[in-house]
């Protein structure tokens, strides 16, 4: 592939199949990662794999960017000790660490592509537990999370650019600059290789948590191989405090418009532990879907998400009330 047509047509994929990824094409992605350009040529990051689903469950349970179980999570990490010693050599110390860290992940992104993978960079997610789940030590920092799995369903078409027009400048602040940009090619398939990782393909998830607990079944098997249901609804409701505290977290930084999406996306994960233990109802199946299908929509309209909150107020209420 072209690496135009790359750029043009990579979008961020948030809804992945539960085809495993290999190791071999993880590597791949790794090695274009290790050729991006760092300052100084410091080479501070360090990427950490995660395939294991109990883990993956884990990461995602304090990452509320993550909208989808991932065939693999890619976390790159700053190491400061590393961007302190440029610093002394006149670098502008963690500003580029984390700037180094993008680039990577923009060389992750375009790889992924390139052989029909898809990805999302995630920079929701709670930082400090993440350091400690991922055993950094103190002087390596997670700064982004990359998901990495096959695209569920179309590829997604992603929110409009700005015209050119509008960011471009030619010489100085506000001197036209505009050309005319040729429309890229669709995105193109890919050979199947080997899977070595990740489970079986099987049906698809839409929601985080449901691929998870089943997941956490299997994982989570006491010697005679059997959990308990206790246990099983224990951790899915602990990992959905994980979700809540780490959402909060998020609040003093992330965009305003992003409270509403964590606490409707709570209400989703919530119900998809009910339906688990056979608590739900059709009602609260249709508020699901109407989440899952909605959500996203946060950021480009916020008067159809505010709508999109009285309703499922008002099935849940019913519900209740039936
Ligand atoms: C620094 C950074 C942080 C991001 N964090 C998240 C995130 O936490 N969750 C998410 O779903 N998307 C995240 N994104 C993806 C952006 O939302 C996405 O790139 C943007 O909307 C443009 O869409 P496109 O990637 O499909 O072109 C992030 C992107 C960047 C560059």
């Amino acid at each position: 592939m072209e690496v135009s047509e790359a750029i043009r047509n990579r979008r961020s994929v948030r809804r992945f199949s539960r085809q495993p990824v290999t190791f071999k094409e993880i590597g791949a992605l790794l090695e274009s990662a290790r050729w991006a350009p760092t300052a100084s040529n410091t080479q501070a990051w360090q990427f950490i794999v995660t395939m294991d689903p109990g883990e993956k469950e884990a990461l995602i349970s304090i990452s509320p960017g993550i909208f989808s179980v991932p065939a693999a999570i890619i976390a790159i990490c700053v190491d400061q000790r590393r961007v302190r010693s440029a610093t002394e050599r006149g670098g502008e110390g963690e500003l580029c660490g984390l700037m180094d860290a993008c680039f990577a992940a923009q060389n992750i992104l375009l790889a992924a592509h390139d052989v029909g993978l898809g990805t999302c960079v995630v920079r929701s997610f709670h930082r400090e537990p993440a350091r400690r789940l991922l055993g950094c030590p103190e002087h390596v920092k997670p700064e982004l999370l990359i998901t990495v799995g096959h695209v569920e369903g179309d590829p997604p078409k992603g929110p409009k650019r700005r015209d050119l027009s509008e960011i471009a400048h030619l010489g100085s602040w506000g001197a036209p600059f505009t050309i005319e940009v040729r429309e890229g090619a669709g995105p193109t398939g890919v050979d199947e290789t080997e899977r070595v990782t990740g489970g079986e393909a099987g049906p698809s998830q839409t929601g985080p948590i449901e691929a998870a607990l089943e997941e956490s079944v299997t994982e989570e098997a006491k010697p005679d191989g059997v959990v308990s249901r206790s246990d099983s609804l224990r951790r899915s409701l602990v990992f959905y405090l994980c979700f809540l505290a780490s959402s909060a977290r998020g609040l003093f930084t992330e965009p305003s418009s992003y409270g509403p999406l964590r606490l409707v996306d709570a209400c989703s994960r919530l119900i998809d532990i009910m339906e688990r233990e056979g608590l739900s109802s059709p009602a609260l199946d249709r508020v699901k879907t109407i989440i899952e299908s909605g959500k996203l929509s946060v950021t480009e309209d916020r008067q159809r998400f505010a709508e999109l909150i009285d309703e499922i107020a008002c099935i849940m209420l019913n519900d209740a009330r039936e």
